[in-house]
Order: C-alpha cells, then structure tokens, then sequence
C-alpha cells in the first residue's frame, strides 16, 4: 500500500477506507501508535512519592507514578508473569503493585522485588532484575508527561520540533503567562464514541471552519461572560487573524489567531467581581511577562497522532484512543490555573462541563457529527467516494505575520484545510511506511 492509495494531495481528496477499513486500523496501531511520544498525564497528578494514576501509552495501558526518589516512571501495566494488570485502581499513593493473580511485587520505579517462592521453587535461577515491569521512555515538558515504548524514536524534543515546542510551551503556560502554570481538576473525563478517531483529530487539528454545526450553542452564549458566543475571547475588541499552523514533516497542527495589536483588558468574565478581577490581573502580568507574543491566542491542535487539546480560556488536553476502526475511547483531562482563587477554578470547572465532555453542549454538537458521518464510510456504495479536503488548497504559505511564529512550519491565513492535509499526509506516509 502507498500513501497515494489512501490520499491525493494533488487533488486534496482522502480514501473513506481511512476511517473504516480493519486492514488500515492494524497498520496504524503498528506505524501510527506504536512509534510515536504519547500524552500520558500531568506532574499535578503526582503531588507526592508513591502518588501514582493510570492511563495509556498509545493503546499500551500504563501506570504513572511518582517514586521514592522523585523521578517519573511510566511502566506497562501488565504482570511478567501472566499478564495481568497490577495496579487496578485508577489512581492513589502506594509503595509498590502487587500482582493481585500470583502476588508477584514490583517497586515504583518498576523493578520486581517480591516472587512468591522465590527461593524454594526457582532454585535460585530466576533473574528479578529481567523481569520488571516494562519501563517507558518519559519526557516531562513544562509540567507535561509523554512517554514512548520505541527504545529508536528520536526525542520527544526532536519528536515535537522547534516550532511547536514553542506553540505547546505556549498552551502550558498560565493566563498571567507563567511557564507549568496549569493543574489538572477533577481527574480524567473518559467516554466513548462510535467512529473512527480520525474524526475527532481532524477536528481539533485544524477545523475552524464547523461554527454552523454551533449555532444552538452560540446562540445560549456558554462562555464566562454569558454576554457572548460560546468563546471568552469573542468579548475582546482587538481584531485578530485566524491561522492554521502545520509542521507538515511531523503532522503536528495548530490552531490559533493572533491579536492586530496588545490593548487593554476587556472584561470576558461577567460572571463575578472577583473572576473578573483575577483575568484582568492576568492580562496585564501576561503583557509584561510575553511582550509582543502576548498577541498569540491558541484555540487548540493535534501533537501527532491523537493528542488534542482546547485552549482559549478553556485549557484541556486530551487522547483519541481508538478501541477499532469505528470505536473511539476520549480521555480529557481539564487544567486550572494553579494559582487562581477557588472561585476562579470552580467557575472554570462549570464552563468545561456546558462546553466539552459526554455531556458538554459544543461537544455533543461534535459528536453527533462525528457519529454520523462514519456511517458515511462503511455503507458498500458511500466508501468508494474519497472526502473532499480542497478548502484554501494551494494557497498555503511559508511567509508569515511575526517571525515568532515559527520557522518550519506552514501558515495559512484564515479558514482553510491545510492542517488537515498535512495531517493525513504525515499519516498516510507512516501507514505506507515511507520515509
Ligand atoms: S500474573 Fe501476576 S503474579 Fe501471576
Ligand atoms: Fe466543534
């Protein structure tokens, strides 16, 4: 199979068998997952030595945790002896993970300390330090955590580029613009959709262009101020221009805007004195600390493969972990300002719930779509019709507004598709196998 089996980059059309076909989804779990750097969690979980939570490496189930010496591990969650998951509960603090089958015992760093007769019936011959749990390799980043099983992936560093460790570094900062300025509440939002994962990666990665499917819930006006849409930053006043970013040789994807100029606070969060108070405080420190920078919004993006994320106001951070070709499990974690009165994190917490999640009023809008449109590609006739991904094809560009804004990758001004070639493109090749 070529990447030119599954997409036209000429024409700008993608094979519907991309979101349906069993053949696609093994190779992707193998040449999409298995190589990449995942988003496995946040240091805001792991307060504490022992403090430790589940959660996936690709669609390796892993444990998180914290150990005596402070570091990061990320091991399988899976027994060398038979298999079994070691840790069951979802999260907590412990000193070590017993095998709840035969009572093997592992260290928080992994390491296998405790076999049932160990002495008696191995006779001495079972090496423990082979036989550990599985370790990751981990990547902490602004306050981040990735891991990757793949011992030949180059570094995560490397892995994200220069221009998005900038773009992502951005999305960690705080609203005053301090660097790890987020925690995580509320542990994670985990729900499932029937389709392809692809529908929601596309989505984040680069479609500025479905408000239409939004209407209802622009409508209800969601935001903080209740004045306004369903964003905070349609209170500003400032114009500002859309962009789609792309790094096109990794598939990492942005979308944002950014600001003609830096004016003053225009208050986004009508709701109480003292929130509005906080984001104005916010606004200026952020000015200060950013200078001209401040000017960038991030409204949200894909890192290659499936880890997606919100922004503006409402910064979450996300998988699409897909169960098969059309079943697709979401895990969502929801970020507050660390240092934002209680106030300031509840009246977040009450946004996130109306906006996203199984039961947030844009995201079931999403959904619905995403559900549907799958149908579209498993019916005999429907999956022979490639989608169409021609919106603002061929005017892609390499000059930009600000040189911040990166070097490597491509910006294109207002709505456009570009972020979703860019991102089947990259996909289409490691599917293929091709360089
Ligand atoms: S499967 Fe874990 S001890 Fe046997
Ligand atoms: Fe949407």
């Amino acid at each position: 199979m070529n990447s030119a089996d599954l997409i036209d980059l000429e024409a700008g059309t993608l094979s519907r068998e991309a979101f349906s076909s069993d053949e696609i989804f093994k190779r992707e779990v193998e040449r999409v997952f298995v190589p990449a750097w995942n988003f496995v969690g946040h240091t805001s979980q792991l307060q504490r030595s022992g403090d430790f939570f589940l959660s996936r490496c690709g669609l390796e189930p892993v444990i998180v945790a914290r150990d005596n010496a402070g570091a990061i591990n990320v091991l399988l969650n899976s027994c060398r002896h038979r298999g079994m998951p070691v840790c069951r509960y979802d999260e907590g603090n412990a000193f070590s993970f017993i095998c709840s089958y035969h009572g093997w015992s592992y260290e928080l760093d992994g390491a296998l300390t405790g076999v049932p007769k160990l002495r008696e019936r191995y006779q001495g011959r079972l090496e423990r330090e082979k036989w550990g749990l599985v370790r990751a390799r981990v990547s902490v980043f602004y306050g981040s955590i990735w891991a990757t099983f793949d011992e030949t992936a180059r570094s995560f560093e490397d892995y994200l580029g220069g221009d998005m460790q900038f773009y992502l570094r951005s999305l960690l900062q705080g609203p005053d613009g301090e660097d790890d300025g987020y925690e995580v509440i509320g542990g994670i939002v985990k729900w499932q959709v029937p389709c392809n994962w692809k529908f929601g990666a596309e989505n984040f990665a680069g479609d500025h262009y479905h408000g239409y499917s939004h209407i209802s819930v622009e409508r209800l006006s969601i935001g903080l101020s209740g004045k306004t849409s369903r964003h905070n930053f349609a209170a500003v006043k400032i114009p500002r221009q859309p962009m789609s970013v792309a790094d096109p040789r990794r598939g990492h994807t942005i979308r944002a805007s950014v600001y003609k100029e830096l004016g003053p606070y225009d208050p986004q969060a009508g709701s109480s004195e003292e929130v509005n108070a906080y984001y104005r405080k916010c606004h200026e420190e952020r000015q200060r600390r950013l200078g001209d920078k401040a000017r960038l919004l991030i409204h949200g993006g894909v890192i290659f493969p499936n880890t997606h994320f919100n922004s503006a106001g409402r910064t979450t951070i996300g998988f699409w972990l897909p169960l098969s070709a059309s079943r697709t499990e979401v895990w969502r974690w929801l970020f507050v300002p660390r240092k934002a009165p209680s106030i300031v994190k509840d009246t977040l917490r009450d946004y996130y719930l109306r906006y996203a999640g199984p039961a947030g009023m844009v995201e079931q809008d999403d959904m619905e779509n995403w559900t549907a449109a799958q149908r579209g590609t498993e019916s005999p006739i429907a999956r022979k019709y490639p989608f169409n991904y021609q919106l603002a094809m061929g005017i892609e560009r390499r000059a930009r507004p600000d040189e911040w804004l990166g070097e490597e990758v491509i910006i294109t001004e207002d709505v456009a598709e570009h972020n979703q070639r860019a991102f089947y493109a990259h996909w289409a090749r490691c599917i293929a196998g091709e360089p």
